[in-house]
């Protein structure tokens, strides 16, 4: 059976697409690595201990980059909050588990050398981890049979109005994957917003009448509350990615040139995707264009569901 290697930078989006997978039960999660983004590195570990905490995890979690390749960090504290989860009320517990002593390079240049056929990878933040692993090692990139990465945009930004926020906070790291040649899948700021939640899912949540059920709730009407997608409305993006892995119909690819901006004064970090392969360039990824929101609403919600501790289905619930 596959097993798939998540990178994560641990907000509430992430937690939400980690769970998805966690519901899929033919993609076990072979480990975490993480890194900082949405909030620094230490917030991203105590989100991610909390969370294996309070949902029982068993995979080995990995600490990792807490510094971009050559950026300052830049994180989204002013959007998601302090703890980049933001909620209405309820918090993870206190505790969480003991994270790994091996450092997510170690952990994740072992799991690529020894993995018997090319890994898939599930990437929901900015990809330095991963970048600095194929800058020692590059015949590793050969080991990546498929990275998913919620990450850059073909048209427009939310960092900037250029740059989505994974591929603005690293995009030397973004470059350095296009350049390895690893079979990378774009899942984009753009597609990601065709799909939205709303406060009538943190209600549903609420009615299950769990413990695990409330904190859910209360994180995912923090995220709602965000309202990017209008009043009581927010879109999903970490989740897309993951729907996107465990049911590849709910998403359409198409091969493109990737490039990132580097050097723009109002540009830095911008994916630029050239459509026009072969024609204008040789294709480096492919990209996705559109998801069904309601297949993607539905295998998020129900595993959000399952992870309160029920087995009714909440996805159908627009
Ligand atoms: O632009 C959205 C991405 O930035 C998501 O991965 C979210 O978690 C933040 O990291
Ligand atoms: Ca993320």
């Amino acid at each position: 059976m596959p097993q798939v290697w998540i990178d994560t930078d641990m907000g509430f989006d992430d937690l939400a697409a980690i769970l998805t997978v966690a519901a899929a039960s033919d993609w076990p999660i072979a480990g975490l690595s993480l890194v900082a983004g949405n909030a620094p590195l230490d917030i991203v570990e105590g989100n991610a201990a909390r969370s294996a905490a309070l949902f029982a995890w068993t995979m080995p979690i990995h600490r990792g980059a807490a510094q971009p390749l050559v950026a300052e960090l830049v994180t989204a504290q002013n959007i998601l909050g302090a703890n980049a989860m933001n909620s209405l009320a309820r918090e993870l517990p206190a505790d969480g588990i003991a994270l790994s002593q091996v450092s997510a390079f170690d952990a994740l240049t072992r799991y690529l050398d020894q993995s018997p056929e090319p890994a898939t990878i599930l990437a929901l933040g900015p990809l330095t981890n991963i970048a600095a692993v194929l800058q020692s090692r590059p015949g590793l990139a050969k080991k990546i049979g498929r990275l998913v990465w919620m990450g850059g945009s073909a048209v427009g930004g939310n960092h900037t109005a250029a740059a989505e926020f994974n591929a603005a906070v690293d995009p030397e790291a973004v470059q350095v994957v296009l350049d390895a040649g690893v079979a990378l899948q774009m899942v984009g700021l753009d597609t990601c917003r065709q799909v939205r939640v709303f406060s009538s899912d943190v209600d549903a949540l609420r009615a299950i009448g769990t413990e695990r059920g409330d904190v859910l709730a209360d994180l995912l009407g923090g995220y709602v509350a965000i309202g990017s997608a209008g009043v009581g409305a927010m879109y999903l993006y970490d989740p897309v990615a993951a729907a996107a892995m465990v049911l590849p119909a709910c998403a359409t690819f198409k091969p493109a040139y990737v490039v990132t901006e580097l050097t723009g004064q109002h540009t830095r970090g911008m994916t630029v995707v050239e459509w026009r392969v072969p024609r204008r360039a040789t294709a480096n990824a492919e990209v996705a264009t559109t998801v069904d929101e309601a297949a993607v609403r539905k295998v998020v919600l129900d595993a959000l569901t399952q992870a309160a501790g029920t087995r009714a289905g909440l996805g159908d619930k627009q």
